[in-house]
């Protein structure tokens, strides 16, 4: 129970979005908040813009940007928060999805006018999967979007979330007049502000007063008073622990750009949102105030420059105090390791950090020796559950172009993977190598970076699979009699495990039903 005061006044979550919807404006103006930056226009995107997928300098540039930005730490009324930024671009959603497990909650940006889109719905389902806290921001209510009672309707609807409505808006594009919030029974008028600035409030306890009136014009008054009783009626006061159970999911209704309903999602935030909280492990669950320390890696970032091989690791600490140059153990390596420059992320006042606390992300500078999910204690032996693979949606044939480097090439890929940049599979009875990915732009970082950092030249055939199922059963000839007759839709993972790669939704669901006794997951969390 040392650390308590360090915990009580950590939160830690990340911005999700589909690319667009203003996840870059709503984490600077966040940050202006937070005093750690001072203009507007000090976060640079790290979205690899869409005309950009084959360009290498853009990927370097913007990798560059991305560890900067990784972690973005500062303070608002006396709370330390972490702020962990996820890749924008689709073909990176296996990073950003690995980062979900390192969060204790998330505000989900929605743009109205474009509503719950591609994107949206894959992150929701990480975060259901961890019962992850969400809170929604409706974003760009100074645009023309779709009518409000839909959009809540169709998030509802397709995010399998239920939600409560904290502010309510008036009207939207042109005629956007700000919003009332209920439950500060206030009204905040829309003016565009890029700086962070109280916002024009105005009490109004009962919305019979008729400065509503005033303020809005009749019209408008009369049918907020006729949305905000329907809206209470049906939604009552918010229950955080419903909410913190990431069943309920608080909604604002803002503008990023124009800084208008952040600051009340941001103190609503402060308010409602969890501190780190006790964690699944291999073998009992870790109680977030026990004293030793304990953290896993979520996230490895590799630089691609040649000359600098070093690799960043990112860990996110559970429990204790992590201290620089003290003694951890690897659990996976069975092994002690020490870090001499533990890396802090932007908005610190130095880069090396002393020592660090649940909730925190600390960069390890590391030469191999981690890969995703690899967990440092004290000396216990554990692994913490719930950091899963999912299925890579592209797969090629590993085909190596010189075979004077097979050694370099195995080292490569051994590593890359490691690294959680693609995943490996080897089909069984061959010795066929398939990378699986989510996009193709991993591919060419890949063959690029086999090249440049081991000088080994690969190229890539494509495969006709669809989708990777783990697989399991409790009769293990089953099992191993499948595996053979499936000789070419079986390989295994690079921990071993037994998968089958469908080559479509039919012959997968034929699979399924023919084979009852086997079970086909579609995360590999299963093994752990
Ligand atoms: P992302 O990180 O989720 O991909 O989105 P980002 O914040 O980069 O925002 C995408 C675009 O939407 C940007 O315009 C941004 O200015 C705009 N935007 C963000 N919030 C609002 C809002 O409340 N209202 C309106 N109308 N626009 C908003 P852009 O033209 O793509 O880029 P930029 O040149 O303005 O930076």
């Amino acid at each position: 129970m040392k650390y308590q005061k360090e915990i009580e006044r950590r939160k830690t979550f990340a911005i999700i979005s589909h690319p667009d919807a203003g996840k870059t404006t709503l984490t600077e103006k966040l940050l202006l908040f937070g005093g750690a930056i001072q203009t507007a226009g000090a976060v640079k995107s790290n979205k690899i813009k869409k005309h950009a997928t084959s360009d290498f300098m853009e990927i370097e540039r913007q990798r560059g940007i991305s560890v900067a930005t990784s972690v973005m730490t500062f303070e608002y009324k006396d709370m330390l928060i972490n702020l962990l930024d996820t890749p924008g671009h689709k073909d990176f959603a296996e990073d950003t999805y690995r980062t979900l497990t390192a969060v204790d909650s998330v505000i989900l940006v929605i743009d109205s006018v474009n509503g719950v889109e591609a994107q949206t719905r894959r992150l929701m389902e990480v975060c259901r999967m961890r019962d992850t806290p969400v809170i929604v921001f409706i974003n760009k209510m100074d645009r023309d979007g779709k009518n409000r009672f839909d959009l809540l309707e169709e998030i509802e609807k397709e995010l399998k979330l239920s939600l409560h409505p904290m502010t309510w808006p008036i009207n939207s594009g042109k005629d956007f007049k700000g919003v009332y919030d209920l439950h500060e029974k206030s009204l905040r008028l829309f003016a565009a502000s890029t700086k962070a600035e109280e916002e024009d409030t105005i009490a109004i306890n009962d919305l019979s007063d008729p400065l509503l009136d005033a303020k809005l014009g009749e019209r408008d008054a009369a049918q907020l008073r006729e949305d905000v009783e329907l809206v209470e009626g049906v939604h009552g006061e918010l229950s955080n622990d419903d909410y913190l159970a990431g069943k309920v999911a608080p909604v604002f209704f803002g503008s990023a750009v124009n800084n208008f309903g952040v600051k009340e999602m941001l103190d609503t935030f402060i308010r409602i949102a969890p501190i780190p909280r006790s964690r699944e492990t291999s073998v009992r669950l870790l109680d977030v105030e026990e004293d030793a320390f304990s953290g896993f890696i979520f996230k490895i970032h590799a630089n691609l420059d040649p000359k600098h091989r070093d690799r960043i690791a990112f860990m996110r600490v559970c429990s204790g105090r992590f201290e620089r140059n003290k003694y951890y153990h690897h659990v996976r390596l069975d092994k002690d390791v020490r870090f001499s420059n533990p890396y802090s992320f932007l908005a610190r006042s130095k880069d090396v950090i002393e020592d660090a606390y649940a909730g925190d992300v600390v960069g390890l500078f590391d030469t191999g020796n981690f890969k995703i999910g690899d967990t440092l204690t004290e000396g216990e032996n554990f692994y913490f559950v719930g950091i899963p693979t999912f299925s890579p949606e592209i797969f090629k044939e590993l085909v190596n172009k010189d075979p004077m480097k097979t050694k370099q090439l195995e080292k490569g890929i051994s590593q890359l993977t490691d690294e959680g940049v693609a995943q490996l599979f080897t089909q069984f009875g061959g010795n066929k190598k398939i990378i699986g990915c989510v996009g193709e732009l991993q591919f060419e970082v890949i063959q690029y970076r086999l090249l440049h950092e081991y000088g080994a030249a690969a190229e890539f055939r494509t495969l006709p699979y669809y989708k990777a199922c783990w697989l399991t059963s409790k009769d293990e000839k089953k099992l191993a009699d499948f595996l053979r007759f499936k000789q070419q839709n079986s390989a295994e993972d690079k921990d071993g495990h037994p998968v089958y790669l469908a080559q479509s939704e039919w012959f997968l669901n034929t699979e399924i039903s023919n084979n009852p006794e086997i079970e086909f997951h579609f995360s590999s969390e299963v093994h752990k």
